[in-house]
């Protein structure tokens, strides 16, 4: 299958939260398509860590490494500047986020700490080189960040599944206007991971730390993202060990039907329809 055009050789990809996690797979999996890679995260060791492996990786791998924050407007710009600076952005990939969140009625500034992050920063970025990417002749990409959790938002982190919603939302709007404005030339894609091995789910994880069996590696969503783009998927979807495609099929579907059918809010959790759900999901659930 061939790759994405965006994904091409002496291009630019940059990729905020780049130092570890899936940001890091992404880092790697696109230098090793022979793209020029810009590294921005807010945690210098390990930025440390992930130039010298990526370096020792692929030693023709061409790097800009930038320390800062997502949710600073100046850092944000300095990586924009610094990054067209660098050569051709063909890949932008708004991949930071944070999962620690807040309840509905928890105090609105860890919403605000929260949104900043997984939200504001993705618009700021991608209104700032999606310009840039319009003045270039050559094909380019954005890749959001979205998760299941804004989808089928599960209870018990509501501002996280609140941002991506609205990153899913976002990514959707941006595809669609970009449709109509440059045809396929420049594309929006949403990265949906399933459960991943990353410090996210696993703080302070090392390489020693065992993986378990239930989640995916980051590599593995690496792969995905790129085999999706060159397809041309718009909603790249990750499965894990424990939620297979047929599963997240149900899922969709039975929260897109609780609107349809006037359930409660998220009836899957909504102890009435346990049983219901169940049934629902049997013939899927083990494959
Ligand atoms: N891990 C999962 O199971 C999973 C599932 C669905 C979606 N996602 C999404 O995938 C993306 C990557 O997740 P991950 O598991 O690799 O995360 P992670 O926590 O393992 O890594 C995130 C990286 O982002 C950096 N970062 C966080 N806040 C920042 C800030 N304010 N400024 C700059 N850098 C910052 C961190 O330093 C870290 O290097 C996130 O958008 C996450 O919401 C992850």
């Amino acid at each position: 299958m061939n790759n994405h055009p965006a994904i091409r050789k002496g291009a630019v990809a940059v990729i905020t939260g780049a130092a570890v996690g899936i940001g890091y797979a992404i880092a790697r999996r696109v230098a090793s398509e022979g793209m020029n890679v810009v590294l921005f995260d807010r945690d210098p060791t390990a930025l440390d860590g992930a130039t010298k492996a990526l370096l020792n990786e692929f030693p023709e791998v061409k790097l800009l490494v930038i320390k800062g924050d997502v949710t600073s407007e100046s850092d944000l710009h300095q990586l924009y500047e610094k990054s067209c600076e660098f050569g051709e952005v063909s890949l932008l990939v708004n991949n930071a986020a944070i999962i620690k969140g807040a309840g509905p009625w928890d105090g609105v500034s860890k919403w605000r700490t929260l949104m900043d992050i997984n939200f504001w920063s993705v618009l700021t970025l991608q209104q700032l080189f999606v310009e840039t990417m319009f003045s270039q002749k050559g094909p380019a990409a954005i890749v959001n960040l979205g998760s299941k959790e804004g989808i089928t938002t599960r209870p018990g982190n509501a501002a996280y599944s609140v941002s991506k919603a609205a990153v899913k939302v976002l990514t959707e709007q941006l595809a669609h206007e970009l449709r109509e404005k440059v045809g396929d030339r420049i594309s929006a894609h949403l990265l949906i991971p399933g459960y991943t091995f990353t410090p996210m789910n696993f703080p302070g994880m090392t390489n020693d730390t065992q993986k378990p069996d239930s989640p995916w590696t980051a590599d593995q969503v690496a792969d995905r993202l790129i085999g999706g783009m060159g397809q041309g998927d718009f909603y790249i979807f990750c499965e894990d060990n424990e939620s297979n495609w047929a599963l997240d099929q149900r899922r969709m579907q039975w929260s897109a039907d609780d609107m349809i059918q006037n359930r409660p809010a998220l009836s899957r959790w909504h102890k009435e329809y346990a049983e219901q759900f169940a049934d629902f999901i049997a013939d899927v659930a083990d494959k």
